[in-house]
């Protein structure tokens, strides 16, 4: 029968792997359920034939467990394809298939939710995008400010750009997440790491405002030769702790040559009051600036801003414009992959109601089960204190580790229809996409604006629950679930929350595999070498300035970090990995079929994978992580100085 089959495979699997786990224990992997009533074991027979697939047999675990694992990976999905850009596409056509469907049905109860109507208004004004036509953008834009370019003052162009979020260049202004609970406004010199360049499409656009233009070749000196004055008096764009404490009455006494409070009232769209509270970052390069700009061409000036402004735009994540080919008919996908960076709430909301909502109860149940054995295993760990720590710094960990949330979907749990109906009444839509595109910024910037400095307790306390991407959110950090150092929470997206990575009807094995070495991963980037720093509310502290000085600590730092790697995944890699099999652990994992299955399912993830600017590829993360936990030897029986053992063992949490 089936269980037969799949058994069948698992030996095939075990027997031709050269390693010498004995037959004789059992080879089947538990079958329980063990945080629902009951489990659907087609789903888990079906994924076991799915792993099974992609090894390669010839392959010897014990030297190359990628290699076995991941062996015949390639050959079905091509080299740059993980299991994670699978998730994410099929969550693409989820959006694309509903969409089209509800266009097609103006009656479909949908339309009477929150959030919908709109979303397809949007969704229908990129389909039909012809030729990019930029100058649309700029013509949206206050006509006031663009007939008075050559008299306007710089900052007030530049914070009227600021309320759509642009902030890149001169003096920058930005609403920012600080902590479990707030958000500050954030001051900062113009960044020397970002240039202008100025396409022909961006030059076109510009100088179609009847007023006379040098021509291209020459504005582009123009701008280079204004760069390179700002290099001159700017900073290299900095770490979050060099950023001070300073009130809108200091700003104004340190740099009086700048009308603060118009500025802050033209982004903000109201008034600081004066002992407000900025973070602000190097207020002597920002009065250098100030003062240069003040005596600049002005006309230059707004000219270049609003070029960066263009610029932007077309940079801003799947931004179709900057993609667009003629001929290309259809462009749905990259007009969903625009909405679900630019549009982050509403599309998440729809996913939800239309697809995620009926599973959420049983998801979350399982999940917050592990997370909670997670977390409380690592918190026996911090208290133990191997690395001798300072009573009051184990505090401080053990608080963090206890007070972290996890969020799956990353919507604000347990809020009525009523937040979705007001978050939806803030924001417009029509028929055009230049439009619309612009709306969504001042949506989102707006929003964010006004939570800085509300008052309201109750709706903080939504706010600060989830997090609304911004329109310029990565795509790689939103596929897999992350650690948000500043929130203390741990997010879990749509893409996650399935085949072949997690489903409630997993079995142990595979339930533990990966989501127990997820989120353990994840769990331990709070006490990596990076993020230790923020305590349990967010705030940053000198953590790292007082590991340092802990002899035990240092060597099992210095130990992981060997060669070129990302020190801070591997730390993660590693403990994490100990501390999901140390949850998995009793004695699941002494039968043979539970943790030969548990290893591959946690490989699956790797498969593919040829790393990113801040990951190892997958063949080192899973070898290396691997190597550093004794139970893999024990399971696939490998033999000391193999290449999956090799490894000095490093102690971390
Ligand atoms: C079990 O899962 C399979 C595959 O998804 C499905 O076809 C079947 O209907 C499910 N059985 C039950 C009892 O839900
Ligand atoms: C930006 O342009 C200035 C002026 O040309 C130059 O000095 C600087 O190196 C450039 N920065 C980058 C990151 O290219
Ligand atoms: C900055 O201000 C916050 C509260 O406004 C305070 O908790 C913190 O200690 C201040 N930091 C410094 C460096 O002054
Ligand atoms: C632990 O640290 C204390 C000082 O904080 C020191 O007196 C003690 O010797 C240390 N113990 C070990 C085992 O290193
Ligand atoms: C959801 O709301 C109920 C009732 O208001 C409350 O008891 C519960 O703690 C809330 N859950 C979360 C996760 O906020
Ligand atoms: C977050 O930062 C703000 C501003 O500095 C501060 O007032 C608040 O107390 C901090 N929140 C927590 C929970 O520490
Ligand atoms: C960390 O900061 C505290 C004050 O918050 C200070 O007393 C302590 O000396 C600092 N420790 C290190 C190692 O910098
Ligand atoms: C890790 O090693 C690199 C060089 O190999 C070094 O620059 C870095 O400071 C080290 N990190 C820590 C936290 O020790
Ligand atoms: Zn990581």
């Amino acid at each position: 029968m089936v269980r037969n089959l799949w058994t069948a495979l698992l030996l095939l699997g075990s027997a031709t792997c050269g390693s010498s786990v004995p037959v004789s224990q059992s080879p089947d992997p538990e079958q329980s359920c063990p945080y629902l009533g009951e489990c659907n074991s087609t789903i888990n027979e079906q994924h076991i034939d799915t792993l099974m697939s992609y090894v390669d047999s010839e392959q010897n675990p014990c030297e190359d467990f990628y290699a076995y694992a991941c062996g015949k990976w390639r050959a079905r999905h091509g080299s740059h394809t993980t299991a994670t850009m699978i998730s994410e596409s099929q969550i693409n056509r989820q959006y694309e298939d509903l969409f089209l469907q509800l266009l097609r049905n103006p009656s479909a109860p949908e339309y009477g939710y929150p959030m919908y109507a709109k979303v397809l208004a949007h969704y229908q004004s990129c389909i039909v995008l012809e030729k990019p036509d930029l100058r649309r953008y700029i013509e949206l834009l206050d006509r006031e400010l663009l007939a008075s370019l050559n008299s306007m003052h710089w900052m007030h162009l530049l914070a009227a750009l600021g309320r759509y979020g642009y902030h890149g260049h001169y003096v920058q202004v930005e609403v920012r997440w600080y902590n479990a609970t707030h958000h500050m406004i954030f001051l900062q010199p113009h960044n020397h790491h970002l240039n202008l360049t100025l396409t022909e499409d961006i030059y076109d656009a510009l100088s179609q405002d009847g007023s006379s233009w040098p021509p291209l070749h020459q504005l582009q000196e123009q701008f280079k030769g204004l760069e390179q004055n700002l290099v001159r008096l700017a900073k290299p764009h900095s770490a979050d702790d060099t950023f001070r404490n300073y009130s809108l009455e200091q700003i104004r006494t340190a740099v009086p040559a700048l009308h603060w409070d118009e500025a802050l009232r033209t982004q903000l769209g109201r008034t600081v009051a004066g002992n407000h509270v900025f973070q602000v970052d190097d207020l002597d390069a920002i009065k250098g600036l100030v003062e240069y700009l003040n005596t600049a061409d002005t006309l230059l000036l707004n000219r270049y801003s609003l070029a960066r402004f263009l610029s932007h735009l077309l940079e801003l994540p799947h931004n179709p414009l900057a993609t667009w080919r003629t001929g290309q008919r259809s462009r749905g996908r990259s007009c969903i992959r625009h909405m679900r960076r630019s549009v982050y709430l509403p599309m998440n909301y729809v996913y939800e109601r239309s697809f995620y909502a009926r599973r959420r109860h049983a998801d979350e149940l399982v999940i917050h089960s592990v997370f909670q054995q997670l977390q409380s295993q690592l918190e026996l760990r911090v208290e133990h204190n191997v690395f001798n720590l300072s009573q009051e710094l184990v505090n401080s960990l053990q608080a963090k580790v206890h007070q972290m949330r996890i969020n799956v979907g990353n919507l604000p749990p347990n809020v009525s229809e009523q937040f979705y109906w007001n978050s939806d009444r803030r924001w417009s839509v029509g028929s055009d996409f230049y439009e619309n595109h612009l709306n969504s910024l001042l949506y989102y910037y707006t929003l964010v604006a006004d939570l800085e400095s509300s008052t309201d307790q109750e709706e903080r306390d939504i706010w600060y629950s989830f997090n609304m991407h911004t329109p310029e959110f990565p795509d790689n950090i939103d596929a897999t679930p992350y650690f948000y150092c500043l929130g203390n929470i741990i997010f879990v997206p749509y893409s996650y929350v399935r085949r072949p990575f997690f489903d409630a009807n997993f079995w142990p094995a595979l339930l533990y595999g990966d989501l127990a070495n997820t989120l353990g991963h994840e769990i331990m980037h709070a006490l990596d070498t990076d993020l230790v720093d923020y305590d349990a509310r967010g705030n940053l502290r000198n953590f790292s300035d007082q590991l340092g000085v802990v002899e035990l600590y240092n060597g099992a730092v210095g130990c992981l970090n060997s060669s070129a790697v990302m020190l801070n995944e591997r730390t993660s890699d590693v403990s994490g990995s100990r501390l999901a099999l140390q949850t998995y652990g009793g004695d699941w994992l002494t039968r043979s079929g539970n943790g030969r299955l548990y290893f591959l399912q946690f490989a699956h993830f790797f498969c593919g994978d040829e790393g990113d600017q801040y990951h190892d590829s997958g063949s080192q993360r899973l070898n290396y992580a691997l190597g550093q936990v004794p139970q893999f030897a024990e399971v696939f029986g490998c033999h000391v100085g193999s290449g999956m053992t090799s490894a000095e063992q490093c102690p971390f949490w």
